[in-house]
């Protein structure tokens, strides 16, 4: 069953019992957006790439009580397309005021389709009617323009001088067979306009030779399918009493749990506050969680594909391209929604509903013993609560996905679907940078890199990080037969070295220690930051993508926290050459240790297509842990009750006593 609940408290007017990190209702965002277009005479082609709320400093949340007034500043980022001028501004909606107004000469917003009247369909449509686009498509046989898909792709930063200044994409083009077949199972190779996206024309048809439009349809849809397999029995996920946790505005309690669901429309979910009861008090872990950027770099040379490196969160907008979770196939079990906020170009508010998912899983076992000797087992069942998002980029999807245990630890997964990117080639063609995946259709090698930004607060603001390696003892007098194995903590004590990439044979992780509070030994209490499945980028150190995306080169990446540094691979990464964001952050040599630390940590998946990922890929994953390491004083969930149903069978059993 599933069971959706909307959390209407988001679009009502700011009370009292807000909390300072409460997203832009619906109402602030239009008065935001309103206090531009009224106050800031910046014209009135406006296209509105940023509203979003400027968290009030930490001190003031962390000694926050209900009922403190709050104040609610906001983060605007609109361009002028006619003098094609952005401009960054901050308002106080308390004093419904423009407070800060500066041209940011240079730069280029994240994408950003048609202008003050058109939406992106009505953008596409007017885009292909373009003359030059219809007479490459005649040369390909292609008459009918309906049919065509154009996906405008980020043009990078190859250094071309005629594109410095002009904002523009890279259109890649698809063709369906009939209305609503998978048209990505036609690449239209070769053909690529390229877009003034200020202008809202093809500046130029670059045509790269045509090849025949690939012969076999792509079809996933249901209606495309002529037997489903009949041997499936309902599983049904029941709750009767409801779930465990319990809602508040934004704020989420689930068993020792404490956390704040945010959102923006650049990171999609933002998790704040988190922290762990114990001992009758929340012991703070995680001042702020989100995605800070991610990249998929492609890895082939031919046409312009070596273009194709997309950075989703900065140059597109993870967040606006989230689903609405209405249908119910997402998640499964009680689920509890969060609508959220967002706007259009236009800055007017839009409502995503049901665009976070929050639910309970069981999660098998989560610690067992069976005392042969008096014929004891104990066992308790582990359940996990899960806080999601998926987003549509295109071809693509990402799921983003928390998950909290009942033994302190929390994992970030991304999962991946949607299909591959296509292009085609010519019959007999066997592509070496890529699979061929149905016949004339080749998914070029490629990676998907993701960096999480963590404002560490392992109980309290002040922490250190140590690369944590298992090492080999020498042979000694202490270790005569060489068996002996220890664990080499490091501090990371500046920027400049801490930079640091993953050691599976080391087994290497990253210990974020408080230094100032112990546990019941004595040692400092610490959470660790464990990998999952990671890799290094394949392309060449001169390769463009290594500076734009210069936070793949390492996966551990620790700063001294400055507000201002939100984003990996920097502010605008839109057609930057690069090397802004983690790489000149780290110039800067801060020191680490015993302060407010944040961790940026990347993780890739190497994605080398299989034929199983046509016509629609099924779910790849890929993330990396955070555990407590001496944070307890001993397994925290030894509270977690026996199960109420018999779960043993006919052995004596701890829960049928
Ligand atoms: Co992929």
């Amino acid at each position: 069953m599933v069971v959706a609940k909307n959390n209407s408290s988001l679009s009502k007017s700011p009370t009292s019992s807000r909390h300072p990190l409460d997203p832009l209702t619906f109402e602030e965002i239009n008065l935001s957006s309103s206090l531009v277009k009224e106050q800031a005479h910046l014209g009135i082609e406006l296209l509105f790439e940023t509203i979003m709320l400027i968290e009030p400093p930490k001190s003031e949340v962390i000694t926050f009580l209900p009922g403190d007034p709050i104040t609610r500043d906001v983060f605007v980022v609109v361009l002028n397309y006619k003098t094609e001028r952005l401009y960054e501004l901050e308002i106080s909606l308390d004093l419904k005021k423009i407070t800060r107004c500066e041209h940011i000469p240079g730069v280029q917003p994240a994408f950003m389709f048609g202008d003050i009247n058109m939406d992106f369909n009505e953008w596409e449509a007017h885009i292909k009617k373009d003359p030059k686009l219809i007479e490459a498509l005649k040369k390909r046989g292609i008459t009918d323009a309906s049919l065509v898909m154009i996906d405008p792709w980020p043009i990078s930063n190859f250094g071309n001088k005629e594109e410095e200044g002009k904002r523009l994409a890279i259109g890649r083009c698809w063709v369906r067979r009939e209305d609503g077949d998978n048209g990505y199972a036609r690449p239209i190779e070769g053909l690529s306009p390229i877009l003034d996206l200020n202008k809202n024309k093809i500046v130029e048809i670059q045509d790269f030779g045509v090849v025949p439009i690939p012969p076999e349809d792509g079809n996933y849809a249901a209606r495309y399918q002529s037997t489903f397999r009949t041997d499936l029995k309902p599983i049904e996920i029941t709750q009767p009493e409801g779930p465990s946790f319990q809602v508040n505005g934004t704020e989420v309690c689930w068993q020792k749990w404490r956390l704040r669901v945010g959102y923006t429309k650049r990171e999609g979910l933002v998790l704040h506050t988190i922290g762990y009861e114990d001992g009758g008090e929340v012991r703070p872990i995680i001042y702020r969680a989100a995605l800070s950027e991610m990249v998929v770099p492609y890895g082939d040379p031919t046409n312009d594909h070596y273009k194709k490196q997309v950075f989703d969160a900065g140059e597109v907008g993870i967040g606006r391209c989230a689903n609405s979770l209405e249908l119910g196939c997402d998640c499964l079990g009680e689920i509890y929604y969060f609508d959220m906020a967002l706007f259009n170009i236009q800055g007017d508010a839009t409502e995503l509903k049901n665009v976070v998912c929050m639910h309970e899983e069981d999660y098998g076992i989560l610690w067992k013993h069976t005392d042969n000797r008096i014929g004891e087992t104990e066992t308790r069942r582990s359940r996990r609560l899960v806080i999601s998002t998926v987003a549509t980029v295109g071809n693509y999807e990402y799921g983003f996905f928390w998950y909290f245990y009942q033994d302190g630890g929390i994992d970030y997964e991304v999962k991946l679907t949607g299909i591959v990117n296509s292009a085609a080639v010519d019959p007999g063609v066997e592509p070496k940078n890529g699979t061929l995946v149905a016949p004339q259709v080749v998914a070029h090698n490629h990676q998907h890199y993701f960096n999480v930004r963590l404002d560490m607060m392992v109980d309290g603001q002040n922490n250190s990080v140590y690369e944590v390696d298992t090492v080999t003892d020498p042979i000694s007098d202490n270790n005569p037969h060489g068996n002996a194995f220890s664990v080499k903590r490091t501090l990371i004590e500046k920027e400049e070295e801490a930079v640091r990439i993953i050691d599976p044979f080391s087994a290497r992780y990253w210990s974020v220690t408080n230094n100032s509070k112990q546990n019941y030994l004595g040692q400092p209490v610490s959470y660790k930051i464990a990998p999952g499945e990671n890799v290094l980028p394949f392309h060449h150190d001169e390769a463009v993508i290594m500076k734009r995306a210069a936070f793949m080169t390492g996966h551990m990446w620790v700063t001294a926290f400055d507000e201002k540094e939100m984003f990996a691979a920097g502010d605008y990464p839109n057609q930057h050459p690069g090397n802004d964001g983690l790489p000149s952050w780290m110039k800067k040599n801060r020191a680490l240790t015993d302060t407010d630390v944040v961790v940026w940590y990347t993780f890739g998946h190497n994605h080398i297509p299989r034929l199983e990922d046509w016509p629609v890929m099924p779910v790849a994953y890929t993330g990396f842990s955070i555990r407590p390491s001496g944070f307890f004083d001993r397994n925290p969930a030894l509270d977690v009750p026996p199960s109420v149903i018999n779960c043993c069978g006919e052995s004596v059993c701890a829960c049928s006593h």
